[in-house]
């Protein structure tokens, strides 16, 4: 069985490569990002108080996050394996999670902030099966729109550039503490995420083997 966390800063790629490992090994993958806003689309009570801190790229309050992860890796279709992306991202978080699961291993991703800002600020994604585009390396077939479904690629509001240096912060201050948390447990494998997404790929499975 496979338990992963994915760890690091907002734009390494998380999203783009969980998708493709959690497909490839037959497991959830579960990003706390995609939960919020799903939530927030639809207007529930969570998405009502989660929405103006993800806006301004703040952390969605601790009791939050963890009542809405609790449930879900909870649910059945987890018993097999998932793959947490974007979860945990604080020291309680981390504890939450080691008193409620096992993990197996810890990919953090390492690359330089210039990167994370020029991949963040040409994001695009669709509104209605949350493809991810990106302007420069991998740009929709019509510009705009959503190759599956041809709906109108949107902007994040939190890639543009004042929430994009705080969540950049917010990930130095808060997140990165948790690399030593998962050092300390020995189960941290660190990966270099910079390059093709091929390339990083094939990087994470052999720190996976
Ligand atoms: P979340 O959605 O988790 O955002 P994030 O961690 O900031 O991560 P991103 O989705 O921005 O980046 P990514 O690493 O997944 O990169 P991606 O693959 O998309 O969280 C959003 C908000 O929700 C938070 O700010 C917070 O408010 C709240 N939240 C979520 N979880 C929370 C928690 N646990 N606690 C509290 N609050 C929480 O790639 C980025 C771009 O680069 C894309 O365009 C992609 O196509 C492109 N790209 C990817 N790989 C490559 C490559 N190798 N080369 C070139 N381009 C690439």
């Amino acid at each position: 069985m496979h338990r992963i966390i994915f760890l690091g800063p907002p734009g390494a790629g998380k999203g783009t490569q969980a998708a493709e490992l959690a497909h490839r090994l037959g497991i959830v993958h579960l990003s706390t990002g995609d939960i919020l806003r799903a939530a927030v689309a639809q207007k529930t009570e969570l998405g009502q108080q989660a929405d103006g801190f993800m806006r301004a790229g703040q952390l969605v309050p601790d009791d939050l996050v963890l009542g809405m992860l609790k449930e879900r890796l909870t649910q059945p279709d987890c018993r097999g394996g998932f793959l947490l992306d974007g979860f945990p991202r604080t020291i309680p978080q981390a504890e939450a999670l080691d008193r409620l699961t096992e993990i197996d291993r810890v990919v953090s991703f390492e690359i330089p902030a210039p990167t994370l800002i020029e991949r963040l600020s040409r994001r695009r994604i669709c509104p209605k099966c949350g493809t991810n585009y990106n302007l420069e390396s991998k740009p929709p077939r019509v510009a705009g729109r959503c190759d599956l479904d041809g709906a109108e690629l949107v902007h994040r509001p939190d890639d543009q550039p004042g929430p994009i240096e705080t969540r950049l912060k917010v990930y130095r201050d808060q997140t990165a503490p948790l690399l030593e948390h998962y050092r300390r447990q020995g189960r941290l494998h660190p990966i270099n995420a910079s390059g093709s997404p091929a390339d990083v790929g094939a990087r994470i499975r052999k720190a996976l083997q």
